[in-house]
């Protein structure tokens, strides 16, 4: 791709492209990148402002999609529906038996959501039907999502502790990387449920391993992994009470289809020096820069 970068003004990319300064500087006439994808924490944003390359990405079109599998990782896992697949599947379906694959209810439970962005707000929109309580926590207060969702801010820590279930909604920066680590984890609820669709980066996966091992928690679900795909030796790939799935949060025919379009009119803008449908804020610390600043 470098090699192939000399001429080039507009660049389309996926999260699987690393956009650092080694490729920028292959890439001198580049104006603009167009990512099909709302989170950008593969694209070193410090760079590409000082380049003054514009960058674009999908938000919107993929919210509703997004929470649909928050959704359906969270019930899915409570509800022990891998495992109760597989029961059937191996031909282990015996007699009913009243404590066969007892999960957890979703209904009338704490739900936290870590990040209520627009991917949260629809998630926290869906938990009305389930009764539940919503907590949340994020850099600032959000009153106009309280009043209308009657969603209610903590502190990280106090929504850590007081959630049956958390979700990781928030996009990964260098203030989130392993935002989830050992000692958070620790705090959590012995029955607690830890969902990520947003990046696998704020989770430490060793540390979420011996929780699920040692039965600190309870169960995760992961959209998200780091890397990814996930090493096929990774432990948390067997265990019974973590769901994988590969990173699909956006993906029904719609939405990819309106994440394409939107990408490919976010470039066609940004080479004709228009204002992208949606540019990406170059002042934010992605996790990417820092990884570069910590090597320097
Ligand atoms: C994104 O858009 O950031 C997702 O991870 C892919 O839809």
């Amino acid at each position: 791709m470098i090699a192939q970068l000399g001429a080039t003004e507009g660049l389309l990319t996926m999260l699987t492209e690393r956009i650092d300064s080694e490729l920028l500087d292959a890439a001198k006439r580049l104006r603009v990148i167009s990512q099909m994808a709302v989170g950008v924490d593969n694209i070193d944003l410090d760079e590409c402002a000082s380049r003054g390359i514009a960058v674009g990405h999908t938000p919107d079109v993929l919210t509703e999609t997004t929470a649909d599998t928050a959704w359906a990782l969270l019930s899915a896992s409570v509800r022990r529906v891998s495992e109760a697949a597989d029961h059937v599947r191996t031909r282990e379906w015996g007699p009913w038996d009243p404590e066969l694959l007892l999960g957890d209810d979703l209904w009338g439970s704490t739900l936290g959501i870590v990040g209520l962005g627009r991917i949260g707000q629809a998630v926290a929109r869906r938990a009305r039907g389930y009764s539940m309580r919503v907590l949340y926590t994020g850099p600032s207060r959000k009153p106009h999502a309280e009043a209308g969702l009657g969603v209610i801010y903590r502190t990280f820590q106090g929504l850590i502790h007081e959630s049956d279930h958390v979700v990781l909604t928030c996009p990964l920066t260098v203030d989130t990387y392993h935002l989830i680590d050992a000692g958070v984890l620790e705090r959590m609820k012995p029955g607690a449920t830890l969902v990520n669709i947003a990046r696998g980066g704020l989770v430490d996966h060793e540390a979420l391993a011996d929780a699920l091992t040692n039965g600190t928690i309870a169960r995760a679900a992961l959209d998200v992994t780091e890397p990814e795909p996930i090493p096929d030796d990774h432990r948390l790939i067997d265990l019974p009470n973590c769901l994988i799935v590969p990173h699909i949060g956006s993906a029904s025919v719609a939405t990819r289809k309106r994440m394409a379009l939107m990408a490919v009119e976010n470039l066609h803008r940004g080479l004709r020096g228009e204002h992208l449908l949606a540019s990406v804020d170059l002042s934010i610390k992605s996790q990417l820069t820092s990884q570069r600043g910590n090597k320097a």
